[in-house]
């Protein structure tokens, strides 16, 4: 399973979900999640995001391991996305910087 990180809040770019061949990105106010049960590990979409936010969920950076449980629990309550859309007007401000999890919106 594919997990997306921090750096996606503020940011979302959504170059992702435009590749996922099963559709299973979800999207908050400012953040996307990915379903667990739903990806199938295909790994397109991991290059595709300009804000590097996106790993597999073997090979997450430090302090990222809590983004596991973050998309399994939103993956559920959120709408599905499947077509880009603008970024998030902020973006470029918002890519690289740290301690944007408290800015997460549910
Ligand atoms: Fe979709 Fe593949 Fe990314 Fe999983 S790894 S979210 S199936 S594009
Ligand atoms: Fe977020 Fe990157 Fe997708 S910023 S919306 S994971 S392209």
């Amino acid at each position: 399973t594919f997990v997306v990180t921090e750096n996606c809040i503020q940011c979302k770019y959504t170059d992702c979900v435009e590749v996922c061949p099963v559709d299973c990105f979800y999207e908050g106010p400012n953040f996307l999640v990915i379903h667990p049960d739903e990806c199938i590990d295909c790994a397109l979409c991991e290059p595709e995001c300009p804000a590097e936010a996106i790993f597999s969920e073997d090979e997450l950076p430090e302090g990222q391991e809590q983004f596991i449980e973050i998309n399994a629990e939103l993956s559920e309550v959120w709408p599905n996305i499947a077509e880009k859309k603008d970024p998030l007007p902020d973006a470029e401000e918002w890519d690289g910087k740290s301690g944007k999890l408290e800015k997460l919106e549910r």
